[in-house]
């Protein structure tokens, strides 16, 4: 069974695709790509190689286009929105990088409209900031930061979680397809069952959330020398956000034994869910949240740790020290795309349209169909198993959608928050007739 990330490349479907699909330079270019990289379970051998993107629009090297409902989650704005491409290349000319010793002005305008912009705690803002090249170093640079505030080191986070590829983030990760054989891991980081399997573990009486919050707190509590809670407060593979009242419960019971809450919004935060922030959905704030993925505006790699002031206690030690700490270009990206967020009114927009997605993709009759649910224009449709999920990607494909098949069986659906109606229309439509080929 596959619960991971996404579809893997390794099955039937891709097999058939690449034999129909691919012509001899196509095949060519992707040989050349088997040869020259490592080999992964996600990634090469791939499935086709692209040439263009623009919108939501991917071009592949035989010319067809793809809407691209996957985009690796860092898509909110599109490809290559122009309001983007001028802030980097303004950046690039004036401003190429900033050696660490200096401070640099989008940086610094950045980090504080972040933390502005991010939520509160009763102890403060969480308006401390530091930038890392990406979401797993950002979330490395949490846990750290977690250890030296608590003086504690273990850890409680969720069996099936993704919270990166490195081995720190995999430690508190939960998916075997990134931990099986990696050998030992950080000591002292616990899991819980995820809320998504909540009611397999803890009943299905309606109650199984509250149950896991409880057992949460017994953890915190029996062990009592926990620095944090990791956790996404949606989970992304497969979009799903646990009831209302699970999240303050967590957040409470971290309150009461001294640990940390450090929400993972790396694919799910700047507009994602149709709120800047996914937590907005869950009813608290955190104490440290780690951002990353579209903060670049799909361009730029860029990612970004935001904590409470009063966790700001590592000015002797080296926290972050990456390399492109303070990147001026991955600085101008994100502050262009904060911009268009807000003034292309993405969030309202997102809302609007990803209900109304809900409402058509819940009415697919087909066997084969489990139900739909969305947050904002970030879509997942449940079906009955791998090989209908497999199936129906590849049935898209072939009518010019890409998705991701995250958790073996549900189809996730994140478009750019910029699509239009006609286009969103179009990929519903798509959708809708890969279910009628089954
Ligand atoms: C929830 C979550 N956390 C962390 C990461 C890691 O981010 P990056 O790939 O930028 O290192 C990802 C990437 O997919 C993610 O989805």
């Amino acid at each position: 069974m596959n619960r991971s990330e996404g579809d893997i490349n390794l099955t039937p479907g891709r097999a058939a695709w690449l034999a129909g699909h691919v012509g001899p330079e196509t095949r060519a270019l992707l040989d050349r790509d088997g040869a020259a990289f490592l080999h992964q379970a996600l990634s090469t051998p791939c499935l086709n190689v692209v040439e263009r993107a623009e919108g939501v629009w991917l071009t592949d090297a035989e010319g067809r286009r793809f809407m691209d409902f996957h985009g690796n989650s860092v898509h909110q704005v599109g490809w290559g929105h122009p309001r983007v491409i001028a802030a980097i290349t303004q950046q690039m000319a004036t401003l190429p990088f900033s050696p660490r010793r200096y401070a640099n002005r989008v940086a610094i305008a950045l980090a504080e409209r972040l933390g502005a912009l991010a939520p509160s705690r009763p102890q403060g803002g969480l308006t401390k900031v530091l930038f890392a090249p990406g979401g797993t170093s950002a979330i490395g640079m949490a846990l750290k930061l977690a250890r030296a505030a608590t003086g504690r080191h273990k850890t409680v986070s969720m069996w099936d979680a993704f919270h990166g590829a490195s081995l720190d983030a995999i430690s508190v990760g939960g998916e075997a397809i990134f931990r099986r054989d990696a050998g030992p891991l950080l000591p002292g980081t616990e899991h819980v069952p995820p809320p998504a399997l909540a009611a397999r573990f803890f009943g299905e009486d309606g109650r199984a959330h509250e149950r896991l919050a409880d057992y949460i707190d017994y953890v915190l509590e029996v062990q009592g020398d926990v620095a944090a809670v990791v956790a996404e407060p949606v989970r992304w593979t497969t979009i799903e956000a646990p009831p209302a009242d699970f999240w303050p419960r967590v957040r409470a019971s971290c309150d009461r034994h001294g640990a940390l809450l450090i929400f993972d919004e790396i694919p799910s935060g700047l507009g994602r869910t149709g709120t800047m922030f996914a937590c907005e959905h869950s009813g608290c704030a955190p104490d440290m949240l780690v951002l990353g993925k579209g903060l670049g505006g799909g361009i730029i790699p860029i990612a970004a740790l935001l904590a409470r002031a009063d966790l700001d206690v590592m000015g002797g030690g080296a926290l972050g020290h990456y390399t492109h700490e303070k990147s001026p270009v991955g600085c101008a990206a994100a502050m262009a795309t904060l911009d268009v967020i807000e003034q292309e009114e993405l969030l309202p927009r997102s809302r609007a349209l990803g209900a109304a997605a809900v409402a058509r993709l819940s009415g697919i009759a087909h066997p084969a169909m489990r139900g739909a649910r969305g947050l904002g224009l970030s879509l997942a449709v449940d079906v009955a198993d791998e090989t209908v999920a497999d199936r129906l990607l590849y049935a898209c494909l072939e009518r010019g959608l890409s998705f991701k098949v995250g958790a073996g069986t549900v189809l996730v659906l994140c478009p750019p928050l910029t699509i239009t109606e006609s286009e969103l229309d179009q990929a519903l439509g798509i959708v809708e007739a890969a279910f009628a080929s089954l």
